[in-house]
């Protein structure tokens, strides 16, 4: 095992009705980096998100989590790994019906044992990461659409994950409002020092935050680069993505 990899992909093949999505994905997530995974929409991003946490299983291939392998594991097998990795799924998705406070110790809660100070203790603490303190007793109807994502950051990283999968969490937002997601998930791993996987189709966005850019190209991950040598490449479909990709955008 090697000590310095968070997550790895090993021949990932994962075939939806009558799309083969997935063709043989090898990807190595290191411990504490931010890496962001591009491509065009419908190619397969979520899905390679939801094998992480076994929403999916592969046809073939490997998925280790801090060096064990995922995918033989059992619902009940895959708790204590889900419990690593935080997820902000595009929509947010908070419970509508309870205040804020409540969508946060939501999961404490769901651990069982958790005493009631400690989990009013670590929503506050989470809130305040997200520069959100104070809201606690506000519906999620009564905040604006950045807000809503705030909160649905605080509730990734209430149980202090490893990992935490952000899946296009500015897509729908203003620039502004995006910039604001941008530095907040810079400061969760700095903060926290977790290991984040972005998927995101905005370019300005992943070369603010990444360390390095993943492109999942017809199945299979066309190249792993930093920032900067994505943006010079030369390489026709790299280059044409990078340079195109805001007139791609369809998956809102
Ligand atoms: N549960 C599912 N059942 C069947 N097809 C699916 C399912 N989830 C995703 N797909 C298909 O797999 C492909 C990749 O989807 P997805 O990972 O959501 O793309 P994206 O890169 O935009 O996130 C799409 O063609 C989508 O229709
Ligand atoms: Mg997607």
């Amino acid at each position: 095992m090697d000590d310095d990899i968070a997550i790895r992909y090993a021949g990932v093949q994962k075939r939806l009705g009558r799309q083969q999505v997935l063709r043989g994905v090898d990807l190595e997530i290191r411990r504490g980096e931010c890496l962001v995974v591009i491509g065009r929409s419908g190619g397969g991003k979520s899905v390679l998100l939801k094998h992480l946490i076994g929403l999916m299983k592969p046809d073939s291939g490997r998925i280790e989590v801090d060096g064990q392998d995922v995918v033989p594991l059992s619902e009940v097998e895959l708790v204590p790994i889900r419990k690593k990795i935080g997820i902000v799924f595009q929509g947010g998705a908070l419970f509508d019906s309870l205040t804020v406070e409540a969508n946060l110790a939501f999961p404490l809660r769901e651990e069982r044992g958790t005493p009631a100070a400690e989990i009013t203790d670590r929503v506050r603490e989470a809130l305040d990461a997200v520069g959100m303190l104070g809201h606690e007793k506000k519906m999620p109807g009564e905040l604006s659409g950045g807000m809503r994502k705030r909160v649905a950051f605080a509730r990734a990283i209430i149980r202090k994950p490893e990992v935490v999968l952000y899946d296009e969490p500015t897509t729908g937002l203003d620039p502004i409002m995006a910039d604001s997601i941008d530095q907040l998930i810079v400061k969760m791993r700095e903060r926290y020092g977790v290991t984040s996987i972005v998927v995101t189709h905005d370019m300005h966005s992943a070369y603010t935050i990444a360390h390095r850019i993943a492109m999942l190209h017809e199945g299979r991950i066309y190249t792993v680069d930093t920032p900067d040598h994505m943006r010079q490449s030369a390489d026709p479909i790299i280059h044409k993505f990078v340079n195109g990709i805001s007139a791609d955008v369809t998956d809102l």
